[in-house]
């Protein structure tokens, strides 16, 4: 039986999360029972891809929230309202809600969620923070046994983007902006996430989570990264930091109550998230008794905020199937496959190789090492003579991904030349 889901925006997420469902081999096994029953969009002025089947679009966003067959609301309109209200009705027509809108949660969760556990239905936001990484779940569940001390996130792609060109490039804050801005990186209005309100957003939400109890969003101190210019990058980076916008929430020593703020902060260059640059965001957990926990990777896009979106929407669906009288444990739980995956021989396998050579230094020594290579189908990257070592000439080839039978083979045939000494080593390269 195919659940039925109901997405309220079709732009980058909502084409992103589509994308995942309607393409399900080689991914989790639930994709295959989630039907997308409707679709809601502002208007239908735009061509939108994956194109949905006749009937599935509208820009009737109430009649998804009230649909008897929706069983699930995922909602990426962003912004407060109307989400705030279709979300509020959906829930009063007892459908389960996935979101990735961090603002209305961080605002309006008090609400939200006291309407949904009346309600008995679950609001899932893993999107919401860190885009693709997954934190939520991880804090909820894989750490929720620790007692958390501190969280400190990267939870803003532009601001680290911008921070980080800043850095590398030597260049000031506007120029950045508007470069990010021309390339896409930033909004149009990038207040939200210059100004740190973003980032404060999402701090709130995993704050919540972490330490277990809500928190009043405008309580929490921000100050964004206009200020930042390049002599303080410049001089931070002498003493040894980088400057990043931090969001912190730390406990107290009473256990008790809470700090959060989100500033900009110098890093020393050795701390983990020193080096989270660009547009990734990382989160760094300490709890006890666990000690320290970096989660990582991309803060934003498409298909990584649709991998967070689909994942709750999997979630849902698992726990309805767990509830069915047919099935007995929850599937995403219980061991779920019982076949044996083919392996492929390490023959077949593409990788790249380092190899290095000790030759004997005749003319056309690299021109043999190329001819058999080329015999063999494998493609060099970067061919360097290094020198000498005793009386032999030291070369040192990477090649390009080449199948791993093809290299040996060129090899066998080079270990054949005259000119070939030996080849002391031979490793793979990521
Ligand atoms: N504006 C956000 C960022 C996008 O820059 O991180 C994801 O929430």
């Amino acid at each position: 039986m195919a659940f039925k889901i109901g997405l309220l925006g079709y732009g980058t997420v909502g084409t992103g999360t589509a994308e995942i469902i309607l393409d399900p081999t080689g991914r989790n096994n639930l994709l295959q029972d989630i039907e997308i029953a409707r679709v809601g969009v502002r208007s239908f002025d735009k061509p939108r891809l994956p194109e949905l089947p006749p009937g599935v679009l509208t820009t009737d966003l109430e009649a998804i929230v009230t649909d008897p067959e929706i069983e699930i609301v995922v909602e990426l309109l962003g912004g407060l309202e109307p989400s705030r209200s279709l979300i509020l009705k959906a829930i009063d027509h007892g459908k389960h809600i996935v979101t990735a809108n961090k603002a209305v949660i961080a605002r309006h969760g008090e609400e939200i969620y006291n309407a949904a556990n009346k309600a008995g239905v679950y609001v899932l936001l893993e999107a919401a923070v860190g885009g693709g990484i997954p934190v939520i779940k991880p804090l909820k569940q894989s750490l929720g046994v620790n007692r958390i001390q501190t969280v400190i996130g990267i939870i803003n792609g532009t601001t680290n983007y911008i921070l980080t060109q800043m850095t590398q490039e030597g260049a000031d804050f506007s120029e950045v902006l508007a470069e990010a801005q021309k390339l896409g990186y930033a909004e149009a209005d990038p207040t939200a996430d210059v100004d740190g309100y973003d980032a404060a957003d999402k701090i709130a939400i995993l704050a919540a989570i972490a330490f277990n109890g809500r928190i009043k969003r405008e309580d929490i101190p921000c100050e964004g990264i206009r200020q930042i210019n390049a002599t303080d990058i410049s001089y931070a980076d002498d003493l040894g930091f980088v400057i990043k916008l931090l969001a912190i929430a730390k406990a107290n020593s009473n256990n008790d109550s809470l700090q959060i703020r989100v500033h900009p902060t110098l890093v020393s260059k050795d701390h983990p998230l020193a080096n989270v640059n660009g547009v990734y965001n990382a989160i760094l957990v300490e709890g006890d008794p666990l000690g320290q926990v970096m989660l990582f990777g991309p803060g934003a896009g498409k298909g990584a905020t649709a991998s967070a979106v689909v994942s709750d929407i999997v979630n849902i669906v698992g726990i309805l199937q767990a509830s069915n009288i047919k099935e007995k444990l929850d599937p995403l739980l219980r061991c779920s496959h019982e076949h044996f995956k083919q392996l492929t021989p390490i023959a077949d396998i593409n990788s790249r190789f380092y190899a290095r050579f000790l030759c004997h230094d005749v003319s056309g020594v690299i021109g043999h090492l190329g001819t058999s290579f080329a015999n063999h189908n494998v493609s060099l990257e970067s061919v360097v003579q290094i020198g000498f070592r005793n009386d032999l000439a030291e070369i040192v080839v990477v090649t390009h991904d080449v199948q791993e039978g093809n290299f040996h083979q060129a090899l066998e045939e080079i270990k054949s030349l005259e000119s070939i000494d030996s080849i002391p080593s031979i490793l793979r390269v990521l």
